[in-house]
């Protein structure tokens, strides 16, 4: 059985072993640590991702950040190039989907492909075909900090080239990226790669060297309420620590009631930290990340902008240290460049304009927060409960058991029972707990909230609610209805 324990320098040296060996670029003399840390400590400290989210930490600012990824190392570096000129405060390879399920020999093909046919024929970058060097290029050609963004159960491999290649950051987790991207990959298995991961970059930590882990804060992004995103990534953070991370940017994807979104990152926040102390982790940077909307879009580029602006309005004032954008392409795919730029500018506009301004705190903030906060008490209980004080043993339990439980995940490792819809002011509740470790007194909540939504409709609770929800911003609303005659 998996435990939170970290790994010892022999162990994680003899895991290496392995992992280097599973690909041909693995065999990289630069992935030699002497050389790596050398390379990483030469970089400036503009360029490392950690001290850069401490920096905003402490003035309170939002920064940017985009995603993108492109088959050619040419072309990336060209793309990350535009977006840095368009504002972006961070910068990202989104990674393929080859490679984020280690099918290296395809993403090998694709790059030939993409060669060939002169048109992308991967949906992001292979950086572990790429191997060390090719990551290293994209970063020298670029002024701000680099960060792999996939969605990878065993992103060991990837982690050593995109770290050893100077890019400072590394998304996902154990649960975060596992039950959202993956079917038949088990949370034990999940939990070992990661805390591979982690110790590595704990492994720079303890030589000087800064790393940034991020937990993919909103998991399927789809009307995830905000105590079962925060769960995770309360538990991830925790993981992460034990193994030696220090940077720490934990999550949140955008629920669309401004006061619920503002609650859900200033408990996450606030969470994060306590639990950190609690277990004896002290000295460990808590930043937080806000992703604009992450369900459908409209289709239409000028509403999409006005979501993108809303989105980083809530972001701002829930005063998240870096927010990701979308762009006004998000309904159709991959968007280009100048798509990916408008988003860009769009976000950064809005996040400047209120860079000095807060939300005041008012009653129903302060009842959210502690709403919130209740919430997930009860699940962090439930999971230490069953894992007799063990993290990682309660994280594997408690999702057999359904305690905690991700709505709309793919993996057979998650129950999947659970139902949430939004209330009559569009916060996210749940109606159908399935065996979610919730208090009675917290579903009666929840109950009530979502009865008194439907009466307002005239119709009864149920599936029909979820769905009507799931629709509904990109037809140009937040809480689903049958019909939307009658409303201007
Ligand atoms: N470039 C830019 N954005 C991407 N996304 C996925 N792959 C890429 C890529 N290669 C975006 C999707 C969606 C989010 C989950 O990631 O458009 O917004």
């Amino acid at each position: 059985m998996v435990r939170n324990v970290k790994l010892t320098e022999k162990e994680f040296f003899e895991e290496r072993a392995k992992v280097l060996a599973t690909w041909k670029t693995g065999s990289d003399p630069l992935l030699n640590f002497e050389e790596s840390i050398k390379y990483l400590k030469s970089l400036p400290d503009s360029k490392n991702f950690a001290i850069k989210m401490a920096k905003a930490k402490e003035q309170g600012r939002t920064l940017v950040q985009p995603r993108a990824g492109v088959p050619l190392i040419s072309a990336q570096i060209e793309l990350l190039k535009f977006l840095e000129a368009a504002g972006a405060d961070f910068l990202p390879c989104t990674i393929d989907s080859y490679t984020r399920q280690n099918r290296y020999l395809e993403a090998e093909h694709g790059i030939k492909e993409s060669i060939a046919n002169h048109r992308a024929m991967l949906n992001g970058f292979p950086a572990v075909n790429h191997g060390v060097d090719g990551c290293r290029q994209v970063l020298e050609a670029i002024n701000v900090p680099l960060q792999a963004r996939h969605g990878t159960p065993d992103s060991r491999l990837l982690a050593e080239i995109i770290h050893a290649g100077g890019w400072t950051s590394n998304e996902g987790g154990a649960i975060s990226y596992n039950l959202p991207y993956a079917k038949a990959v088990s949370i034990e298995d999940s939990i070992k790669y990661w805390q591979y991961c982690d110790r590595l970059a704990g492994y720079y930590e303890e030589h000087g060297v800064h790393i940034n882990r991020e937990p993919f804060g909103p998991l399927t992004g789809t009307l995830v309420p905000p105590s079962i995103s925060n769960t995770v990534g309360i538990i991830e953070a925790l993981l992460a620590a034990e193994q030696g991370v220090k940077n720490i940017t934990v999550g949140y994807g955008m629920g669309g009631n401004v006061n619920q979104d503002i609650a859900a990152v200033r408990a996450l926040r606030e969470q994060t930290e306590e639990y950190l102390h609690r277990f004896g982790y002290n000295d460990v940077c808590v930043t937080t990340v806000f992703h604009q909307w992450m369900g459908g879009f409209p289709a239409d580029e000028s509403e999409a902008l006005g979501l993108i602006a809303m989105s980083s309005t809530v972001a701002a004032l829930s005063k998240a240290t870096k927010m990701i954008n979308k762009t006004p392409h998000e309904s159709v795919g991959i968007p280009t460049k100048e798509a990916n730029a408008a988003g860009i500018k769009a976000s950064k506009l809005v996040t400047k304009l209120l860079q000095d301004q807060k939300m005041f705190d008012s009653p129903e903030l302060l009842a959210e927060i502690e709403q919130i906060k209740k919430e997930v008490n009860c699940l962090m209980d439930c999971v230490l409960r069953v894992g007799d004080g063990d993290i990682a043993v309660g994280t594997v339990k408690a999702f057999e058991q359904g305690l905690i439980d991700i709505p709309f995940a793919p993996s057979k490792f998650n129950a999947g029972l659970i139902l949430p819809a939004r209330d009559a002011q569009g916060n996210l509740r749940i109606y159908e707990f399935g065996k979610l470790g919730f208090t009675e007194e917290i579903k009666e909540f929840h109950r009530k909230k979502i009865a008194e939504r439907a009466k307002l409709e005239g119709r009864e609770p149920s599936f029909q609610l979820t769905i009507d929800d799931v629709y509904a911003v990109s037809y140009g609303h937040l809480v689903g209805k049958p019909s939307y005659e009658n409303e201007f």
